[in-house]
């Protein structure tokens, strides 16, 4: 598959860019939901223009094998979540909307604990066939790149990180 490669420049101002987007549509978050591990650092890096809280959930979907398992599992989640986020405008965050299977997943747990809004951000929206869905109570959706189905490579996975900055 095609490599994409993007620097941490290019994705701190893919955030500040979708900040800008997100205020601009009027949606006032009272906290930010990282998905981890690949939503840390963007959700960290919107944080600096849109000062909120960051809660942090863990879902896997592969194993420590890189294989599918049936159905995503939670790792981690919010500590008492129906008190802090019931009533709550929520800005969800993570690094790419590949299947869609993780944060679809992710959205329907979120609605359990009945947030008053929760707008999804993404640096990488994937077109493609999505195996997950976006829950029609949704209705705000940012992505700060869409592109073809290809192999994003992030900064904080590579080996060598002056390598990984020359093939961006
Ligand atoms: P989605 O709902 O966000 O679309 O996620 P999906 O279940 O399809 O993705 C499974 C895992 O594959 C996710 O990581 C996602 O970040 C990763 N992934 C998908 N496409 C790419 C890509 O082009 N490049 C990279 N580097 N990763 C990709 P995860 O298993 O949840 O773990 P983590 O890496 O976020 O910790
Ligand atoms: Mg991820």
């Amino acid at each position: 598959m095609e490599k994409y490669y993007v620097s941490y420049n290019k994705i701190h101002s893919i955030m500040k860019d979708l900040s800008q987007q997100i205020i601009e549509s009027g949606f006032e978050p009272d906290y930010i939901v990282a998905i981890g591990t690949g939503g840390f650092i963007p959700a960290r890096m919107l944080k600096t223009f849109i000062n909120r809280p960051i809660l942090t959930v863990g879902i896997a979907y592969y194993d420590l094998n890189d294989n599918i398992m049936d159905e995503p599992n939670i790792i981690q989640w919010i500590d008492d979540p129906d008190k802090k986020l019931k009533g709550k405008k929520i800005l969800l965050v993570d690094e790419v909307d590949d299947s869609r299977a993780t944060i679809g997943f992710c959205l329907e747990r979120l609605l359990t604990h009945k947030p008053l809004e929760i707008a999804v951000t993404v640096v990488h929206n994937k077109e493609k066939e999505k195996r997950g869905s976006i829950p029609p109570e949704i209705q705000k959706y940012f992505a700060g790149e869409t592109m073809e189905d290809q192999w994003i490579c992030y900064p904080w996975d590579a080996d060598e990180i002056l390598e990984h900055e020359n093939n961006c």
